[in-house]
């Protein structure tokens, strides 16, 4: 479980998040809604000390990850998967080597051991191994998102956080994403966040709903318990894909 109280950040000044507070439970997707630039991507990195925070407190399985060291806080985040809102793959590195990146720093395996685990990530993502060679560069933005994903999934982590995973994807590999979500939640059984304005995505993931808006989180339930009011709201600030 991940409690969050009074989260705060501010950039010169200009308070961003504004005590932020958030209860994510174990194995649920929650997706958190909010506008450009009201702060979702602050928010998620915040959480896990990608940018430090300013004020507030931040537990996760009732540890207090503000108190961790840099040598902890580096133990504590291999529990966790991140997928950037860009990919933020290593433009340098192959396919092969993005992939296997983590395997070689965390883990003793051998190389065919890793080769293995890196062939299903990417059969599971559904890529085969022509990309293996390929660096980020040459892929799409579709497969981009699925090569992060598959990252994600080989650290087989607790918790994946999400920055907009559908964002600038056409209808078919915007869905295809949401059903990754959803099928690599249920194999590595962890607690999902994903922050984005995509609504087709939340209506087809969420368990439950969380709005961000003026550096606070105003709402948070299930989908059903959204008012019309708050709907009409999020339709008006949602993405609709692009054809
Ligand atoms: N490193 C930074 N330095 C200064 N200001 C920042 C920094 N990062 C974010 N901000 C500011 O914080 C605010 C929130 O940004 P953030 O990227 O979290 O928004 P967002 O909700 O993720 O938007 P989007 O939906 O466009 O991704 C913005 O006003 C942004 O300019
Ligand atoms: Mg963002």
């Amino acid at each position: 479980m991940i409690e969050v109280r009074g989260l705060k950040k501010q950039f010169e000044g200009k308070e961003v998040l504004k005590g932020v507070d958030l209860e994510i439970y174990d194995n649920e997707t929650l997706v958190i809604l909010g506008p450009s630039g009201q702060g979702k991507t602050v928010m998620i990195k915040s959480m896990i000390r990608l940018m430090e925070p300013d004020g507030g407190e931040i537990y996760f399985d009732g540890e207090d990850i503000r108190k961790l060291n840099r040598r902890e806080l580096e133990d504590f985040r291999k529990k966790i998967a991140y997928v950037f809102q860009n990919s933020a793959l290593f433009d340098f590195l192959d396919v092969r080597e993005n992939l296997a990146l983590f395997l070689r720093m965390h883990k003793k395996l051998k190389e065919d051991e890793i080769e293995e685990k890196i062939v299903k990530a990417l059969s599971f993502v559904g890529l085969n191994d022509d990309v293996l060679d390929k660096y980020p560069e040459e892929l799409s933005g579709g497969m981009k998102k699925r090569v992060a994903i598959a990252r994600a999934m080989i650290k087989e982590p607790k918790y994946i956080f999400y920055d907009e995973p559908t964002t600038g994807l056409d209808k078919k590999n915007a869905e295809l994403v949401s059903n990754l979500i959803m099928v690599l939640k249920e194999k590595v059984s962890a607690t999902s966040i994903i922050v984005t304005h995509d609504i087709e995505l939340m209506e087809k993931v969420s368990d439950r709903v969380a709005l961000l808006k003026d550096g606070k989180i105003i709402f948070i339930g299930k989908k059903e318990e959204i008012s019309d009011e708050t709907l009409e709201y999020l339709y008006s600030i949602g993405d609709t894909y692009e054809v």
